[in-house]
């Protein structure tokens, strides 16, 4: 059957259902003129004016007049034709307007990409269709409010596209383009999900955890505050990075991170104690990345490893995707348990330990220097790797310097330090590092490049720039002292208003609590959440489905009043709700 096609325009709106019922002609609402027509084939004419016709249908009368019966070889499409025909017709113009009166300005973009990004789209999803007259760019510059030279650019730029081609002294039409070929299918894409994948969503604490509202006080969060931002000085950073290199840093880089950045990274962590002598850094997208990354290289051989409990979420949800069996040791507010842990490794086998010495997530703890000499000692002694995670160990408020596990390490390779930006800094950088022995870095790299070839250049060159100007040590000062009097807020607050039975957490951005009288965490947020406060529940944080009855609260982005707020109502709560 050959096609030909009509579009009309009906109360401004596009006659989708034209195109997608693929039929000869359709007089959307003159339902009764298209039966007829695509029935009997005869010509409009033949067919019995309506007593009250409105001005459209008239048109469309006049306009199948014109050419009789519709030829069968030729198409009618309201650009090429009704302009040609009708060009004074005021519906004619109203037609037109009407096509693309859904053609919104959208302010700070340019006008011609807007212009050219809606004719695409509407190329590609049929509604001009192949061959099809586009509006003259003095018409639709006039019709459309925008310059003529915005109108000409688009055709030019759809041109050198191969949608649209021009014929002198004729105009622009509408090329052939490929659209609604292929038959339509519906995947049951739950079918070709694999086991890992369903894992993450059911460990996704994003989805599945409580939803909270912006107007509550919530203390789920342990993100940096972004009201601390250095933002000019970031800006300075970036202006004068790409003003030093930018063609460079827009270019592909280095799988194991900018040079500068690994130079600069190793030296910090020299001076945090640690002999970089046989290491090496691997630069990744933060400290997940990294972990991730690692976990993907080592080997399985007892697909089990040790670390505190509770721990950080993410880890565990690291370890349980990458099929690890977990064996979690309980922490004494100065570290882990470490008679118990020695009892642990000299059961069972295991690849290694992760611990996070400073700050630890969730509790708070920090391991004193003694039970790191220890751990250090124990972990020689069953030549198993430790990896460490840095990632809050700058956000010290009081206390002496405790250097990390890699410094304790000396010239030893055991230890595979990994930190990040995220929370001394901005996560949204998505900036971390591997400190490790030079021979792990080399494999760790090759694993980097086939995983996402590296971390963002301009990112970390842009980091290289800021941390280089001095302006790390000056926001981190800031920030500490901010943090730090929010911390004594919340301890201060908590010991007058919760009753709990343990609270831990001798700095960062966080306090751990385990409530009286085993009260379940979930009911008191269930209670909480109804009066405008939410938490994470510890559970999420145990290895083995306990903590049930603890609670962390993030205390970083709230403001003072929110923080005593909060926390006065989970004490009433407890008080009126649970007997605390
Ligand atoms: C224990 C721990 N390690 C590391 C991180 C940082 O992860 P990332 O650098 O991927 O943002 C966090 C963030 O919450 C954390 O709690």
């Amino acid at each position: 059957m050959s096609r030909f096609k009509l579009l009309l325009v009906d109360s401004g709106v596009v006659l989708e259902s034209f195109y997608l019922c693929k039929l000869n002609v359709c007089f959307n609402s003159y339902g009764q003129w298209h039966d007829w027509y695509t029935k009997t084939n005869q010509t409009f004419d033949q067919m019995a004016e309506p007593v009250d016709m409105p001005e459209e249908q008239k048109l469309i009368k006049c306009l199948i007049k014109s050419f009789g019966t519709l030829p069968q070889d030729r198409k009618i499409t309201y650009g090429v034709d009704l302009l040609e025909s009708f060009q004074t017709c005021k519906n004619v113009r109203k037609g037109i307007k009407a096509v693309f009166n859904d053609f919104k300005i959208i302010e700070g973009r340019p006008v011609y990409i807007q212009l050219k990004e809606y004719l695409k789209r509407m190329i590609t999803n049929g509604h001009l269709l192949e061959n099809q007259k586009l509006p003259s760019t003095r018409e639709l510059s006039s019709l459309l409010s925008i310059s003529r030279n915005t109108v000409l650019t688009a055709y030019a730029d759809l041109e050198q596209e191969g949608l649209i081609y021009a014929v002198k002294g004729k105009g622009n039409f509408v090329s052939q383009v490929e659209t609604f070929n292929a038959p339509s299918i519906q995947l049951n894409w739950k079918d070709k999900i694999n086991e890992q994948t369903f894992l993450a969503d059911e460990l996704d604490l994003m989805k599945h955890g409580v939803r909270w509202n912006h107007d509550m006080i919530s203390f789920n969060s342990i993100a940096p505050d972004e009201k601390l931002f250095d933002v000019e000085n970031f800006k300075r950073a970036f202006l004068n990075r790409m003003a030093i290199e930018g063609n460079i840093v827009l270019n592909y880089g280095y799988a194991k991170g900018y040079k500068p950045l690994i130079k600069y990274l190793l030296h910090y962590m020299e001076i945090k104690g640690v002999d970089i002598r046989n290491k090496d850094i691997l630069i990744t997208n933060g400290f997940t990345e990294g972990l991730d990354l690692l976990l993907s290289s080592l080997n399985k051989k007892h697909g089990r490893i040790i670390c505190e409990n509770p721990t950080h979420h993410t880890a565990l949800k690291l370890f349980r995707l990458h099929g690890f069996d977990i064996e979690g040791i309980e922490m004494d507010d100065d570290g882990i348990d470490v008679s118990k842990l020695e009892s642990f490794l000299s059961k069972k086998e295991y690849d290694f330990a992760y611990l996070i010495p400073s700050y630890h997530n969730p509790t708070g703890i920090v391991t004193s220097s003694k039970k790191r000499k220890e751990i250090m000692e124990l972990f020689s002694a069953y030549q198993l790797p430790i990896v460490e995670d840095g990632f809050n160990e700058e956000l010290r408020y009081s206390g002496s310097h405790l250097a990390p596990l890699a410094a304790f390490s000396g010239i030893g390779n055991n230890v595979i330090y990994i930190s990040s930006f995220s929370k001394i800094l901005f996560p949204g950088l998505r900036v971390g590092w591997i400190l490790a022995d030079k021979d792990l870095i080399y494999y760790l790299e090759s694993m980097k490049r086939a995983r996402t070839i590296h971390t963002s250049t301009l990112d970390q060159a842009v980091l290289f720039q800021y941390l280089n100007d001095g302006c790390f040590e000056k926001y981190l000062k800031k920030a500490k002292s901010v943090y730090k009097k929010k911390y004594e807020l919340a301890v201060h607050t908590c010991q007058q208003a919760i009753p709990f039975k343990r609270m831990t957490g001798d700095g960062g951005l966080h306090l751990f609590l385990e409530l009286e009288n085993n009260i379940d965490s979930r009911s008191l947020l269930e209670k909480c959440y109804q009066k405008g406060v939410v938490f994470l529940p510890g559970d999420v944080f145990y290895t083995d489905g306990c903590g049930k009855d603890t609670l962390r609260l993030g205390f970083s982005r709230l403001k003072e009043r929110e923080i005593t707020q909060g926390i006065k109502i989970i004490g009433d709560t407890l008080r009126i709700d649970f007997g605390g």
